[in-house]
């Protein structure tokens, strides 16, 4: 298996360091009861008033029609999740009550990296999309206009970036990048580093 962990500065759990976001999938299957704890995973995510402002609609590659229907909301650019034998549309729950949620997005993000942690702790790989037609998704899918589909998944065992076209393999053996900590941590003033680097 490909890896290429991430560069950190500073000790972190290797299950972090590791997690990366591929393209290659393997043509293994993902069985009921692994996909299950990924959503338990995700179930158990904190939330502001344990409002819990998650959905997730899943399709599987065993059931073929599904799995293409839910592929065909992908734009062009995400062509290569159509391998992954795992789809999903993680959705938000923009409404509590008759109120707005001010902390759906955060806490739907919350609840996607309870499974993509979970998933990498079981060897399963997993990517996340924002590259789909969100309109298409709600019709497709009859989303209602409280809830946010937010970003799709792509979940199976991870596969060799050798097999994926040029232009995807050189994306998938990039090393990873991330800015450092002084430009987004900071004290006493939005700006100022707070010296943690
Ligand atoms: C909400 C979200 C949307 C993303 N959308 C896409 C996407 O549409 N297509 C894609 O190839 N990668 C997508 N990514 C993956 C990011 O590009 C990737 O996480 C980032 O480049 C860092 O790389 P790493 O996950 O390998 O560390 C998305 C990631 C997130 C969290």
């Amino acid at each position: 298996m490909f890896e290429k962990p991430a560069s950190a500065g500073h000790p972190i759990l290797d299950l972090l360091a590791r997690r990366w976001s591929t393209r290659a999938f393997s043509d293994r299957s993902v069985d009921r009861e692994t996909l299950a704890s990924l959503f338990e995973a995700a179930r158990w995510a904190p939330s502001s008033g344990n409002g819990q402002p998650w959905s997730y609609l899943v399709a599987t590659k065993d059931d073929p029609v599904e799995h293409e229907r839910m592929g065909s909301v992908l734009t062009p650019g995400n062509v290569w999740a159509h391998k992954a034998p795992v789809l999903a549309i993680s959705v938000a729950t923009i409404h509590r009550a008759d109120k707005p949620n001010r902390t759906a997005h955060h806490d739907l993000g919350l609840a996607n990296e309870n499974l993509v942690i979970q998933a990498g702790s079981m060897g399963l790989a997993v990517h996340m999309m924002a590259g789909f037609h969100i309109d298409m998704a709600r019709e497709v899918f009859d989303i209602p206009a409280t809830h946010d589909p937010l970003a799709m998944i792509a979940i199976g065992y991870p596969g060799d970036p050798e097999s994926l076209p040029e232009e995807l393999r050189a994306k998938d053996l990039a090393p990873r990048q991330r800015k450092p900590i002084r430009e987004f941590v900071f004290r006493g003033k939005f700006g100022q580093p707070a010296g943690l680097e």
